[in-house]
């Protein structure tokens, strides 16, 4: 980073939008192996905060790809540049008052260490989307495990690519056998016990 660049001050402070909101802006940090669910509960927990009148955005791994990352691949240093970049979008989205949730496989401990970093003490909420591998290949939402046995994808998460467990997760959803609707409202309960909603 070049010493001439300063960091600007806005008029419009984040106390400001926060009151506006009428929130207390966290970044939802979901992670996962692919199949998991993250998307799917992420979605159903967006939903309930619309319907409580509050202000959120989802960034989304498949979504994200499509257009800021689309330059990037699934090999290990391409991953940790996903997540870098998601997690300086998210810092920005929840300093404009936002609610974030992200739903990103981010396989690396260090890597999610490194955003939860950026962000003050208790703002970054780790949601672990525990659902078991076999699970997640029996449902083979894309079909690409299928595609990842048969050698056609290279360094699959859960197969030929490590994930690495959360050890601290803020929210443990053990997704299996419950409905998607029980799962937010586990999320939403903890968003309220700590004060970030209403
Ligand atoms: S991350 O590991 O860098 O965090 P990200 O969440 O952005 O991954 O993207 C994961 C999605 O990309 C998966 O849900 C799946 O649809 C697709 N995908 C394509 N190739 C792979 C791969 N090799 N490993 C995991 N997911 C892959």
């Amino acid at each position: 980073m070049s010493e001439n660049i300063v960091w600007h001050q806005h008029q419009v402070s984040h106390q400001d939008r926060c009151q506006q909101k009428q929130q207390k802006p966290c970044v939802l940090w979901f992670t996962g192996l692919s199949g998991s669910g993250k998307s799917t509960v992420a979605n159903a927990v967006e939903s309930l905060l619309f319907e409580n009148n509050n202000h959120s955005y989802l960034l989304d791994g498949d979504n994200v790809r499509h257009g800021l990352n689309k330059d990037l691949t699934f090999n290990d240093s391409d991953r940790v540049e996903n997540i870098r970049r998601i997690g300086e979008v998210a810092k920005l989205f929840t300093d404009s008052g936002l609610i974030v949730l992200s739903a990103f496989i981010s396989p690396f401990r260090a890597d999610r260490q490194q955003v939860r970093d950026l962000f003050q003490d208790g703002q970054f909420v780790e949601v672990f989307v525990d659902t078991p591998l076999e699970v997640c290949e029996q449902r083979d939402p894309k079909g690409l495990y299928k595609k990842a046995r048969l050698g056609e994808i290279k360094n699959f998460t859960g197969l030929d690519s490590p994930y690495e467990k959360p050890d601290k997760a803020e929210i443990h959803l053990r997704t299996d056998g419950k409905p998607v609707e029980i799962l937010a409202e586990e999320v939403i309960g903890y968003l309220r016990q700590s004060k970030f909603i209403r």
